[in-house]
């Protein structure tokens, strides 16, 4: 198969040196991209600005904003048979950017922000047979939001992730999730590394692309 995979935060630049992103470091993403070569799948890897080394045998294309991300995926969609957005995508941007460093004297005090356009809502008439996983990165329960962005987002399936635990989501390697279909079982998997959280949800993804055949 081709695998798509996104990964990491955006960046939303106010100017060149200033701007809005998230704890995102990239780990889970890169790891189902490393794991889905591994496999021996086409792998493409769509990462916001993460420090993380290329996994071998995959495809990297560097973004910064939301935007830049969407026209990532959008333009390679074509040739994917699934797509797992687990970027860290920021919702929102500053209404202005900059191309010079802002002065404070001439900065306010208020930022003023404009929606970015959701990935997965925008792709959802691409999608067809495609198989489509998202990430619900949740603090407190995950599993309601999870269900709700499943069905709002048109997934196959949901990775549910707590991401106050201190051993689960943002910069350790470790995870906990549990994984939603849209049809089919609910695993609530263990803490497990996130190379074996990625090699469940690749395992997935097969199995899915298997019973569609
Ligand atoms: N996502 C996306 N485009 C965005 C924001 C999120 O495609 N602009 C994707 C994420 O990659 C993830 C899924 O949507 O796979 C859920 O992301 P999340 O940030 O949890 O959901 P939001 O829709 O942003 O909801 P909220 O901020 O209300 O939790």
């Amino acid at each position: 198969m081709h695998i798509l995979v996104t990964a990491g935060p955006t960046r939303e630049h106010m100017d060149p040196v200033r701007f809005i992103s998230n704890r995102s470091t990239g780990r889970m993403g890169f790891a189902i991209a490393q794991r889905a070569a591994e496999a021996g799948h086409t792998v493409t890897l769509i990462a916001g600005p993460v420090t993380q080394p290329t996994p071998p045998g995959v495809a990297r294309v560097d973004v910064v904003s939301a935007r830049d991300m969407l026209q990532a995926v959008t333009s390679r969609l074509e040739h994917a048979d699934a797509l797992v957005m687990c970027a860290a995508v920021a919702d929102w941007r500053p209404r202005e950017t900059s191309g010079v460093k802002l002065k404070k004297q001439i900065m306010s005090a208020t930022l003023e922000l404009v929606p970015n356009p959701d990935i997965l809502a925008t792709i959802k008439p691409l999608k067809h047979n495609r198989i489509f996983v998202g990430f619900a990165a949740e603090t407190g329960d995950p599993i309601p939001e999870a269900h709700r962005k499943l069905a709002d987002k048109g997934l196959d399936m949901i990775v549910a992730n707590d991401v106050s635990q201190p051993d689960a989501g943002f910069e350790v390697e470790t995870n906990r999730v549990t994984l939603i279909p849209r049809a089919g079982k609910i695993q609530a998997l263990p803490l497990l590394s996130k190379l074996e959280v990625a090699a469940r949800i690749v395992a997935w993804i097969e199995a899915a692309a298997a019973s569609a055949h």
